[in-house]
């Protein structure tokens, strides 16, 4: 981000220019692609932001998973959309250009801060893993890592929302059936105490460790795949939520071929609480794999969530709080009644504010992370959101997941 907003005349000028040099795609190189750049000697693999995002409306490409109920078929509508997400990308090592299949975008901004992208695959810090949370004989805090990707429909809303780069415009963040996100998360917990991780998908990553803040490259192995759909059939959130875990006991070919599914989720049980939870009351809008072999803690009232979320939330607990701005925390306050806390587990459309009069996000918390630390380094930029949504926020919610 070189360009400051009053300098835009100019840049509007060369913007305009190459759009239409370049009709079906934006600018690549605008928004930098890691915290960091190459390590003096680094041979190995470098993050590319794929930022190409299309100028147009792709026209609709294959949703294999609409051959498929969510509700009565969830685990063939999860595993038909992990294929999706993996087709084309396993055998370039998820670096989103080689991909011959289709294309994926990666979110901009989201290389500030410490946390921010590493510069071998693009990993962000999330929420670590505290010992006991990813098995029984885990002693040990761990470190968790991710990247996640959108497809082309996915791709050209982030594009909307940042055709300016100087200006997001929220009001643009309305994702079309048929975008879908998926998110690899690596954990650098090792195989002595995490077992099933043995035999997994290991990368090299520039990250820091939990006993030091300053960044090398390091060893971490995929533990937990996340996707997203927006799938218009999920009539009150409009999205359909997955996770797998990586099982090393699981029969497979390679790696990838040992993620099982943990769960599906299309809505937060609004009438669930943790108390009316149990055996007679149980959750309609969440399938949780009974099949599934490592331990799991799944979220509130075991709604799904993934190996490293926060056990006080769940996936659409957390993402539905994507807005502009960030007015509410991601996860309910601690010691909240319980009327408070499930106002995080309504079901809530996928352009509706998490609180009234802020600008929906659509569920992504990738743009509502992205545009807060844009904020955070450009103070005085305009966001274009709904008029109340632009007055000064009360307190900016911390972009990560869920961390206390
Ligand atoms: C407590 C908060 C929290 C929970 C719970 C959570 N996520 Fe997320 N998720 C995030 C944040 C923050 C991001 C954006 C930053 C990043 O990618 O690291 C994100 C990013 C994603 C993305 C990339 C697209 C996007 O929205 O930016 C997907 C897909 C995703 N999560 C799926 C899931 C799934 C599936 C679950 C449940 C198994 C889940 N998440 C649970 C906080 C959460």
């Amino acid at each position: 981000m070189k360009a400051e907003p009053y300098r835009m005349c100019a840049s509007a000028v060369t913007l305009l220019v190459l759009l239409c040099l370049f009709p079906s795609e934006g600018l690549a190189g605008t928004f930098p692609d890691a915290h960091d750049p190459p390590t003096a000697g680094w041979t190995g693999p470098v993050f590319k932001l794929s930022q190409d995002y299309p100028s147009t409306a792709p026209t609709t490409g294959p949703k294999p998973w609409k051959s498929f109920s969510f509700k009565t078929q969830p685990k063939q509508y999860i595993n038909s959309v992990l294929t999706y997400c993996l087709a084309g990308n396993v055998e370039h090592d998820f670096e989103l250009e080689k991909n011959t299949v289709r294309k994926w975008y990666h979110a901009p901004w989201m290389h500030s801060t410490v946390n921010g992208r590493e510069f071998v695959h693009g990993l962000t810090r999330e929420r670590g893993s505290r010992p006991r949370e990813l098995h029984p004989n885990q002693t040990s805090s761990f470190q968790n890592w991710a990247v996640g990707m959108y497809n082309a429909r996915g791709g050209y809303t982030i594009g909307r929302v940042w055709r300016d780069p100087n200006s997001p415009d929220a009001t643009a963040a309305h994702f079309s059936d048929g975008t879908v996100a998926f998110k690899l998360l690596f954990t650098d917990a090792t195989v002595a105490e995490v077992p099933y991780l043995h035999d997994g998908f290991e990368w090299q990553a520039h990250v820091t460790s939990t006993s030091s803040t300053t960044r090398s490259i390091r060893t971490v192995r995929l533990l937990q795949v996340d996707v997203a759909v927006r799938d218009t059939r999920a009539t009150g959130t409009g999205w359909v939520f997955g996770t797998f875990v990586y099982d090393g006991d699981t029969p497979g070919a390679t790696p990838l071929d040992r993620l099982v599914p943990v769960g599906l989720m299309w809505g937060n049980d609004p009438s669930v609480t943790a108390a009316t939870a149990g055996p007679s009351v149980r959750l309609s809008q969440t399938w949780i794999n009974p099949d599934v072999g490592p331990p799991q803690h799944l979220g509130r009232a075991g709604r799904l969530n993934g190996p490293v979320d926060n056990p006080k939330s769940s996936c659409m607990s957390c993402h539905m709080t994507a807005e502009y701005k960030a007015v509410s925390d991601m996860i309910p306050p601690t010691n909240a009644t319980t009327a408070a806390t499930m106002r995080w587990f309504r079901n809530i459309g996928a352009t509706t504010p998490f609180d009234t009069g802020q600008q929906a996000l659509g569920y992504s918390l990738q743009l509502s992370a992205g545009i807060q630390r844009f904020v955070a380094a450009h103070p005085t930029a305009i966001v274009k959101a709904a008029a109340s949504a632009r007055r000064p926020a009360r307190r900016i919610a911390t972009v990560r997941r869920g961390e206390p």
